[in-house]
This record gives C-alpha cells, sequence and structure tokens, in this order.
C-alpha cells in the first residue's frame, strides 16, 4: 500500500462541544509536535459535530494545523425546506474535504438505507467533498452470512453511479467491534478490506481500486494500531472512543514510532 497516503480519521460522534473542541485540537496538534512527528507521513482528520466545524476550522486555518475536517452525515439534497438537514454545499465552505457517510449508526437509529447512502455519496461528490462511505457487518450477519457478505453488498450499492475518477474513502467498522473493546483482528479485517478493494476494481475500474483508501474501524487503539496498518488492504483507521483521547489519539497517528 505504499502509493496510497496512510489515514488517520477521529470520529468524534456526538461529543465535545465547539469549546472543548478547540481546547482539543490545540492539544492534539501541540502533542504530535512535541513527539516531532512527520506530519506528511500521515494524513490526520477529524470529523466533529456540525455546530463544532466553524470554530475548528478557524482554528486551523490560524494556526496552520494540517489535519483534514470533515462532517459525519449530510443530507441528500442540496437546499431547501429540509428543517434540521445540512447540505454538503455548507460543509464545502467550511472548507471540509470529507465527509462520513452510511456509519452504522445511521444506519441503526436513523434508518438509513443502501439507497440513502448511495443519494448521500452523490451529494457529497456533487459538493467536492470526500465521502468515507461505511460498511459492515452485525455480529448477526456475521454468524448468517460470513464477514465480508454484507460490507460487499453494502459498498457495491454506494458505489452506484460513482464515476471510476471520483476520489473515495471506504472504511470497514464491523458493528460487532465499534465501542465493544473487542476489534476484529488485523488478519479479519485484512480479509474482508481485500475483499472490498475487489468491489472497488469491479464496480470503478483497477487504477481507484489501487489508489482508494480503505480504513479499518472499530476498538481501535495505540495498542493495535500497527498490526493493522501492517496489512497490504489497510490503509489507515477510522477512530471512535481512542480519538477523543489526546495521547492515546496521537500515538494511533505515530503509529510507525
Ligand atoms: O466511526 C468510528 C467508530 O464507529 C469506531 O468507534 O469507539 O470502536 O473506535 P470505536
Amino acid at each position: 500500500n505504499g502509493a496510497r497516503t496512510p489515514l488517520i480519521a477521529g470520529n468524534w460522534k456526538m461529543n465535545l462541544d465547539h469549546l472543548q473542541a478547540v481546547a482539543f485540537v490545540q492539544k492534539l496538534h501541540w502533542t504530535l509536535k512535541d513527539a516531532k512527528h512527520d506530519e506528511d507521513s500521515v494524513e490526520v482528520a477529524v470529523f466533529p459535530p456540525f455546530t463544532d466545524l466553524r470554530t475548528v476550522q478557524t482554528l486551523l486555518d490560524a494556526d496552520k494545523i494540517p489535519f483534514a475536517l470533515g462532517g459525519q452525515d449530510l443530507s441528500t439534497k442540496d437546499s431547501g425546506a429540509y428543517t434540521g438537514e445540512i447540505s454538503g454545499a455548507f460543509l464545502s465552505k467550511l472548507d471540509c474535504g470529507y465527509v462520513i457517510i452510511g456509519h452504522s449508526e445511521r444506519r441503526e437509529y436513523h434508518a438509513e438505507t443502501d439507497e440513502i447512502v448511495a443519494a448521500k455519496v452523490q451529494a457529497a461528490l456533487r459538493h467536492g467533498l470526500v465521502p468515507v462511505i461505511c460498511v459492515g457487518e452485525t455480529a448477526e450477519d456475521l454468524d448468517k452470512h460470513g464477514a465480508s457478505a454484507v460490507p460487499v453488498s453494502q459498498l457495491k450499492a454506494a458505489l452506484e453511479n460513482v464515476p471510476a475518477s471520483a476520489e473515495v474513502v471506504v472504511a470497514y467498522e464491523p458493528v460487532w467491534a465499534i465501542g465493544s473493546g473487542q476489534a476484529a483482528t488485523a488478519e479479519q479485517a485484512q480479509d474482508v478490506c481485500a475483499k472490498l478493494r475487489d468491489v472497488l476494481a469491479a464496480e470503478l475500474d483497477a487504477d481507484a481500486a489501487a489508489r482508494t483508501r480503505i480504513l479499518y474501524g472499530g476498538s481501535v487503539k495505540a495498542a493495535n494500531i500497527a498490526g493493522f496498518m501492517r496489512q497490504p488492504d489497510v490503509d489507515g483507521a477510522l477512530v471512535g472512543g481512542a480519538s477523543l483521547l489526546i495521547d492515546e489519539f496521537s500515538s494511533i497517528i505515530r503509529y510507525q514510532k
């Protein structure tokens, strides 16, 4: 995976208000600086709640902090009478480069179907955002169909009408591993990520498969990140709980050390 820049992404979920967000991002930046972290070796991205985006954007810009910024979701629509929704246009204007789409918590608590996920991927691309497409099997899916069947079909659905030239990121997050403290093994993650790369090749093309980053997510921590990153088809991590802990997250980012 030498040609793909590793991506370590922190999905804050519904944590940290806009004041806590500023303190957190500043501290993370200084911690990495103190550790003499090589900024070019790994891309770091943070996904704060919508209400934090403006303050975090201002801070990143003012202090030249080299973290990418992203939203945790977006609307399928671009504007109009959709109370409570957030347009991809708004995220782009706040310098978001990424947007998480189809997180299992959205699929489960907000009834997001594969069709909605595909429409959100299209909305992201319309606004120049890189969709971070989340896929993953539940414990029940794992029992019934094995690990890869559900993520493979979710990814196929999400890629409908996506041009081969589009930049996307895929995040494999087994639902049973999210917030459970029980991560997949590096080998399990590699096995599914390799199959997801085959989907990219079939649905997009060989070049897209070779350049697209596939992340693993689900109970990633400093103690297990290196094992995931050693896998040829794992190009980074989407981190939840551990992305809220400065020392833990900075150790994850510095997994090569
Ligand atoms: O999107 C990241 C996430 O769902 C994983 O959460 O807390 O298991 O790292 P966590």
